[in-house]
């Protein structure tokens, strides 16, 4: 039998081809047009509440604003994702900015790190490229590298239909709240991964985190402040 013939293989890119250097030098304009993100990379630092020189952990880092920012700011950052591409951007980018950013190719299921190697840990919008079964794994990892108290601050597009509402409608005014990413967004719903809040709130606890705080401050926008028991 094949080893591990069972494993999600994380290196195929799900939905939008982040190993597309063409779309990478495009995604921090994209986000922009519906994310505030250094307004979301202050929160994130503000959550994380700690100090420089700490040891930050993010995974699906993309073109890299929130670790540079950490690294900006003090903080040991090391970053994982499973485009090289996008690792290159950041060690570039960060190293324009007169700072360091490490950076692992991997993802949640392969990153491999050190039981309890790291005081917090990050992830924006990357968690939806697993499927559900493979998100429990994803989030053991994450806890598995922090250390015990440590805190996760994840952030995702989370579906919170209300309990007598159709998915369908649901999924339909997502789609309608970014007009001018209608495309993306659809397809978003129809090809990648997204769950629901109860199964997303499920899958943190068992994982081994504490649901501190919770909000959604941009519809489906989900924000996770977790903290590893
Ligand atoms: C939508 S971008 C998000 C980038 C950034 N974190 C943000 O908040 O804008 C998703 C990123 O997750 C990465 N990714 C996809 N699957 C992953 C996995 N299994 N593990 C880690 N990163 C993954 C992609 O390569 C891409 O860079």
């Amino acid at each position: 039998m094949t080893e591990k013939d069972w494993l999600w293989d994380e290196m195929r890119q799900v939905g939008t081809d982040y190993a597309d250097l063409a779309e990478v030098e495009a995604y921090d304009a994209r986000m922009g047009a519906f994310r505030d993100i250094d307004g979301e990379n202050r929160e994130t630092l503000d959550l994380l509440a700690v100090a420089p020189g700490a040891a930050v952990l993010e995974i699906g880092c993309g073109t890299g604003r929130f670790a540079r920012a950490a690294a900006a700011a003090g903080m040991v950052v090391t970053a994982v994702d499973v485009s090289a591409v996008m690792l290159d951007y950041v060690r570039r980018k960060a190293a324009e900015a007169g700072t360091a950013v490490a950076t692992r190719h991997a993802g949640f299921l392969t990153m491999g790190l050190p039981d309890g190697a790291f005081d917090a840990a990050v992830s924006g919008l990357a968690l939806h490229h697993l499927p559900d079964l493979w998100k429990l794994a994803a989030l053991r990892n994450v806890a598995r590298a922090l250390k015990p108290g440590g805190r996760f601050v994840l952030r995702d597009v989370v579906f919170a239909p209300a309990a007598d509402e159709a998915p369908e409608p649901h999924f339909e005014r997502f789609a309608a709240s970014l007009p001018e990413m209608r495309v993306p967004a659809a397809r978003h719903v129809a090809r990648e991964f997204s769950t629901y809040d109860w199964i997303m709130e499920g899958l943190l606890r068992r994982a081994g985190f504490d649901i501190v705080s919770q909000g959604v401050p941009v519809e489906s926008l989900a924000v996770y402040l977790c903290r590893k028991r």
